[in-house]
C-alpha cells in the first residue's frame, strides 16, 4: 500500500501564482555517463584503519611510533626535514600531529607489575620490525593476572555470536616452563597461548566467538576495549596482535567492516578513486603512499605515517581496494605519484633520474590490476588469489600538483602509460582550463572546497567551458565552510551544483564528493559519512549523492529556467558570506530521460526555509493524460539541521507514488528540501 507522506502535487488551477518550468522532452541535451557519480577514498579522519577496514586493534603491529627518515618530534608535534619547495626554493615549516604515548593505543592494567618497551631486535618481519616487550614481574599469577589493554580506535562493538579471528605473533625469552593464558576481555572468550621456551616466534590464529552472556556484559555503545590477560611472570615479546571480525563485507578475510561497506555500496558508485588525496604525495617524498608495501601478509606491511595525524597500517591496500571495487561493481581509479611531494607541504621534487622509477611504480600498479598472469605483477595478483583482472579503468597522474615541472612530468607519464594501456582513461590535476604546456590529457580534475554561496552561485560554471579536447572529472568537492560539521544547507548547495554538473554531462563525465569518511579523529571539517563502533551514518550530503546516483538520466532534456532569479532573503546574513548575500538563486532544476525505464526524471532543489510552489510544463509528450509519478523527497526541519548518531535518519529520502495530470505537474517543495520526480512517459 502506498502511504501518502506529503501532499505536494497540486492541480493546474492552483498554479497561477507559481514559477513555470518548461521541460521539453524532445530537446535532447548532454548525455550522462553511466558511472558519473563515484567515490573518493582517502585514509583521512581514520577512514581506513578504524573506519572502513575491519581491523579492531589499533597499532596491531606496534609500528605507530616509526617516523619517516629525517623527521623528528617535540611533544605532540612532528616536524619534517627542511626540504626546499621545487617551485619557490623556500622551506615551509609546518607541524603535524604526533603522540606522546609510550606505546600508542596500548596500556597495562597495573604498571607496577609489568613494564612495556618497544624493540626492533630479532624481528619476525624485517619490514615491520617493531615489537612490544612485556616484562611481567612481581606477583603475577592466575589469581592476580595483568592485563594488556588496547583502546580499539573509538572502541569495540561486541554482538552476540559474532566471531573474530585472533592472530598473535609472539615469543618468550623466559627459560621456565611458563604457560600464559590469554583471555580476551571483556567478553569474547579465553585462549591459551603456549609459548615455546626456545625463544622462537609463534604465529597463531584462533577463532573466538562472543556468547550471549558475554555480549550482554559488553557496553552497548561499543566503547569496549580489548585486553590480553597474562597470568605468569616472565618476558613476552609481541610482534602482532590482530582481532578481525569474520563477518566482513562479502566475508572477505582482511576485508571491510560490513555496515560501512554496505553504506558505500548503497551509493551505487560508478568508480572508486584511491589512495588519495594528499597521502599520495606525502609531506616529503619518503612519506608518500607506497602501494607495493600494501601487498602480502598484513603482519609484514610496514604502514606509513599519515599526514592527517596517525599511522596507516596499509592493511587496506591495493589488492583489497581492487577487490572492494569488484565486490560493489565499481571501476577502480589509481592515483600515482610523479615524484612530487605535496606542494602545500614540502613541495619536494625527486631527482631527474628518479622520474622513471616513479613511472615504473605506476606501470607496475596498473599491471598488478590488469596485467595477465604471465607478467611480473599480474602473477603476484594471481598468487594473492585473484587470477582474473580487476576493473581498473582510470589512472590519475599526481594529486593536486601544478606548475611547469608537474606539466613536464605529466607529459612523460601520459605518453608512457597511453603507449602501454591505450584503453585507460588518464587524468591530470589541471583545472577546467588546461595549461598550454600539456601535450594531451583525457580528463582534468579540478577540486572545490567552498562555502554554500559558491556552489549556489556557480551552477552555470561548466556551461562556459570549451568542449572538445578533454573531459572534466570533479574529483573533490564539498561545501565545508560556514556549515559547522555539515548541515542541510551544505548538502542542498552541493545538490544545486550537481544540477549544473549533470546538465553539462558531456563535459563533466565524473565527479566525487570529498572526503568520504570521518571516524573518531577529525582531520577535516566536513565529511560525508560518520562512523562510530556501532553505527555508520550518512550525513545529509550522503543522501544527496545517493539521490543523484540512483536517479541518473541517460541524457538531459531542455529545462528552462534551470534556477530561479537571485534574491536576498531575511536571515541570509546568518547563512552566507556577507558580500554574496544579495545575489543568490534559491531553487535549482534539471531534467533528463532515463531511457532504460522510459521515465522523465526531474530534480528540484529548494535552498530556503520556506516552501516553494512551481509548475512543470512538460512539452513534447504524446500522452497528455493522467499518469503516475514517483516522488522521492529529502527534507530537513531547517537548513541548519543535520543527522546525528542519536537521530541518524532525521534526514533521509522518502518515496511516494502520486497521480499527475500531464502535461502540467504542479509541485510544492517543502522548506529545505530536494525532490526527484520520476514520471513514466
Ligand atoms: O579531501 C581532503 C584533501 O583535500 C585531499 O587529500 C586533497 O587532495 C585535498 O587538498
Amino acid at each position: 500500500m502506498a502511504v501518502m507522506i506529503f501532499t505536494a502535487i497540486f492541480s493546474k488551477a492552483e498554479t497561477k501564482s507559481c514559477d513555470t518550468i518548461t521541460i521539453n522532452v524532445n530537446q535532447r541535451g548532454a548525455d550522462v555517463r553511466n558511472g558519473m557519480y563515484g567515490i573518493f577514498f582517502e585514509d583521512i579522519n581514520h577512514a581506513a584503519d578504524g573506519g572502513l577496514y575491519g581491523e579492531i586493534i589499533e597499532n596491531r603491529s606496534f609500528e605507530d611510533l616509526r617516523m619517516p627518515d629525517g623527521y623528528y618530534s617535540k611533544g605532540k608535534d612532528l616536524f619534517a626535514p627542511d626540504i626546499p619547495n621545487h617551485k619557490t626554493g623556500l622551506v615551509r615549516h609546518r607541524k603535524y600531529k604526533w603522540t606522546t604515548e609510550k606505546v600508542p593505543a596500548w596500556s597495562a592494567s597495573d604498571s607496577s607489575r609489568v613494564s612495556m618497551s618497544l624493540s626492533e631486535d630479532n624481528p619476525y618481519y624485517a619490514t615491520a620490525p617493531t615489537s612490544l616487550i612485556l616484562n611481567l614481574n612481581g606477583k603475577v599469577s592466575e589469581k592476580s593476572p595483568v592485563r594488556l589493554i588496547n583502546r580499539c580506535f573509538q572502541g569495540m562493538a561486541i554482538r552476540e555470536s559474532e566471531t573474530f579471528r585472533l592472530r598473535i605473533i609472539a615469543r618468550t625469552t623466559t627459560n621456565k616452563n611458563e604457560r600464559y593464558k590469554g583471555r580476551i576481555v571483556p567478553s569474547i572468550g579465553d585462549v591459551n597461548i603456549k609459548l615455546p621456551q626456545n625463544g622462537r616466534w609463534i604465529d597463531t590464529t584462533i577463532i573466538v566467538k562472543a556468547t550471549p552472556q558475554q555480549a550482554n556484559m559488553a557496553s552497548a555503545d561499543g566503547k569496549n576495549t580489548f585486553s590480553l590477560e597474562f597470568d605468569a611472570r616472565g618476558k613476552i615479546i609481541l610482534d602482532y596482535v590482530s582481532l578481525f571480525p569474520c563477518n566482513t563485507f562479502k566475508n572477505r578475510e582482511n576485508g571491510m567492516r560490513r555496515d560501512v561497506a554496505q553504506l558505500l555500496q548503497d551509493m551505487h558508485p560508478g568508480f572508486v578513486r584511491w589512495p588519495g588525496g594528499c597521502v599520495v604525495e606525502g609531506i616529503t617524498l619518503n612519506n608518500r603512499f607506497e602501494w607495493k608495501k600494501t601487498l602480502g601478509d598484513v603482519a609484514a606491511r610496514p604502514g606509513e605515517y599519515n599526514m592527517w595525524g596517525y599511522r596507516m597500517s596499509y592493511g587496506l591496500g591495493w589488492h583489497e581496494t581492487l577487490q572492494f571495487c569488484e565486490d560493489i561493481g565499481a571501476k577502480a581509479m589509481y592515483v600515482c605519484n610523479v615524484g612530487l611531494a605535496c606542494q602545500n607541504r614540502s613541495g619536494e621534487a625527486s631527482d631527474e633520474n628518479e622520474i622513471e622509477d616513479y613511472l615504473q611504480d605506476c606501470l607496475d600498479a596498473i599491471e598488478y590490476a590488469i596485467g595477465d598472469t604471465l607478467t611480473t605483477w599480474g602473477k603476484k595478483r594471481a598468487e594473492a588469489g585473484h587470477k582474473e583482472i580487476f576493473p581498473l579503468e582510470y589512472v590519475e597522474i599526481g594529486n593536486e600538483n601544478h606548475g611547469t615541472e608537474y606539466d613536464r612530468r605529466f607529459n612523460i607519464f601520459y605518453k608512457a602509460i597511453k603507449e602501454k594501456y591505450p584503453h585507460l582513461t588518464l587524468i591530470s590535476n589541471h583545472g577546467a582550463n588546461l595549461s598550454k604546456n600539456v601535450d594531451k590529457t583525457d580528463m582534468v580534475d579540478p577540486h572545490w572546497y567552498r562555502g554554500p554561496e559558491f556552489f549556489m552561485g556557480n551552477t552555470h560554471y561548466f556551461d562556459k567551458i570549451k568542449r572538445g579536447k578533454y573531459e572534466v572529472y570533479v574529483g573533490e568537492y564539498a561545501c565545508n565552510r560556514r556549515v559547522g560539521p555539515g548541515n542541510m544547507l551544505a548538502a542542498l548547495s552541493e545538490a544545486a551544483w550537481m544540477t549544473g554538473m549533470e546538465r553539462n554531462g558531456d563535459l563533466v563525465t565524473m565527479c566525487s564528493y570529498a572526503p568520504l569518511i570521518e571516524s573518531g579523529l577529525k582531520s577535516w571539517p566536513v565529511n560525508c559519512i560518520w562512523i562510530s563502533p556501532t553505527q555508520v551514518m550518512g550525513r545529509s550530503s550522503y543522501w544527496v549523492q545517493k539521490l543523484f546516483a540512483d536517479n541518473k538520466p541517460t541524457y538531459n532534456v531542455g529545462c528552462s529556467p534551470d534556477m530561479t532569479e537571485p534574491v536576498c532573503l531575511e536571515g541570509d546574513s546568518l547563512l552566507f558570506r556577507q558580500k554574496d548575500i544579495p545575489m543568490l538563486p534559491r531553487q535549482f532544476f534539471c531534467a533528463g530521460i532515463d531511457s532504460i525505464n522510459n521515465e522523465l526524471i526531474i530534480k528540484v532543489v529548494n535552498v530556503t526555509d520556506r516552501s516553494y510552489k512551481t509548475v512543470f510544463n512538460i512539452v513534447g509528450l504524446n500522452n497528455k493524460t493522467k499518469g503516475a509519478a514517483t516522488v522521492t523527497i529529502l527534507k530537513a526541519q531547517t537548513l541548519q539541521t543535520e543527522n546525528t548518531f542519536e537521530n541518524p535518519l532525521t534526514i533521509r529520502p522518502q518515496t511516494d507514488v502520486v497521480s499527475v495530470y500531464l502535461p502540467y505537474v504542479g509541485y510544492e517543495l517543502p522548506p529545505a528540501s530536494m525532490a526527484v520526480l520520476r514520471i513514466k512517459i
